[in-house]
C-alpha cells in the first residue's frame, strides 16, 4: 500500500501502525507530475483520491477568489490528474480508481465556497472517465463516493462548527438534528466494499451512517 500525504509526520505515524508493507510517499497529490511519476513506479491496481483541501468556512461574500477556488486547484485538479493517468497509462484490467466527492454535491455547501461545485465536477468527471475506460475496452472500474458531512475529521468539524454557528445552535444541538454520525471505520469499511464487491456496480454511491446507497 502507498500513501501520498505532504505532512512526512504524518506518514511516519501512518507507518508505524501499518508496518512495512506501507510505502510513504511525500508529494503534492495535485502537482504536475504525481500522478505520472507514482503511477509508471507502482503500477497499482487500485486509486484511492481522497485528497481535500479544507474550505474556508464563510459565506459567498466573504470569499476571494482563491478561496473560493481552492477545492478546485486541490479536489478537482488531483482527481483530474489521476484519473487522466490511470486511463493513459493504462491500469490493468480489473483496477479500481475510487474519487471521493461529497453528499454536498447533491444539495450545495453555502458556507464553503466553490466546494460542493467541485465536488460535483469530480462525480462528473469520474462518470466521464468509467465511459472512456468502456469505450476504449480498459477493464478499469471508476466509482464515486459522496459522504454525508461528518465531524470525525479536521474538515468536517470546521463545516459542522460553521453550520451550527449560523443556525444559531450549538454543535451538539446540530449533530443530534442531523442524525446518526458518519465514523471514519464506516468510510474505509465502505471503499474497500466499492473496491471488491462487484455487485456495487454503480457510478456513484452516497455514503450515510446508515451505508452505501446509490447516489441520486
Ligand atoms: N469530513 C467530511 O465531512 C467530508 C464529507 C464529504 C467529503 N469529504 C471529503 O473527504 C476527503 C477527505 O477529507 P477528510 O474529511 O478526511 O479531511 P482531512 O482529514 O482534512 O483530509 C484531507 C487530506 O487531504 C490532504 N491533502 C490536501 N491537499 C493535498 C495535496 N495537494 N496533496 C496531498 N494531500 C493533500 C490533506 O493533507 P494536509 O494535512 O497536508 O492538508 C489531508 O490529509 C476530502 O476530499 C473531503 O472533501 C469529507
Amino acid at each position: 500500500m502507498i500513501g501520498v500525504v505532504r505532512d512526512p509526520e504524518q506518514l511516519r505515524q501512518l507507518r508505524s501502525e501499518l508496518g512495512d508493507s506501507f510505502i510513504p510517499v511525500t508529494a503534492d497529490a495535485a502537482a504536475t507530475a504525481t500522478a505520472g511519476q507514482l503511477i509508471d513506479a507502482y503500477r497499482p491496481a487500485i486509486l484511492v483520491l481522497n485528497a481535500g483541501a479544507t474550505p474556508l468556512p464563510r459565506p459567498l461574500h466573504q470569499h476571494t477568489w482563491e478561496t473560493f477556488s481552492q477545492n478546485w486547484e486541490v479536489d478537482v485538479q488531483h482527481a483530474f490528474r489521476w484519473v487522466r493517468e490511470a486511463l493513459l497509462h493504462p491500469l490493468g484490467p480489473g483496477s479500481t480508481v475510487i474519487t471521493v466527492s461529497s453528499g454536498a454535491a447533491l444539495r450545495g455547501s453555502p458556507l464553503s465556497g466553490g466546494y460542493a461545485g467541485a465536488k460535483a465536477a469530480i462525480r462528473f468527471l469520474t462518470a466521464y472517465a468509467a465511459d472512456e475506460a468502456e469505450r476504449a475496452g480498459l477493464g478499469i472500474r471508476f466509482r464515486c463516493v459522496l459522504p454525508q458531512l461528518t465531524p470525525a475529521t479536521a474538515l468536517g468539524s470546521a463545516a459542522v462548527t460553521a453550520y451550527a454557528a449560523r443556525q444559531g445552535a450549538d454543535i451538539s444541538s446540530y449533530l443530534e438534528a442531523a442524525g446518526p454520525v458518519l465514523t471514519i471505520d464506516q468510510v474505509g469499511q465502505a471503499i474497500t466494499t466499492l473496491i471488491t464487491d462487484p455487485g456495487h456496480d454503480k457510478g456513484a454511491y452516497l455514503l450515510t451512517a446508515a451505508g452505501l446507497a446509490p447516489a441520486p
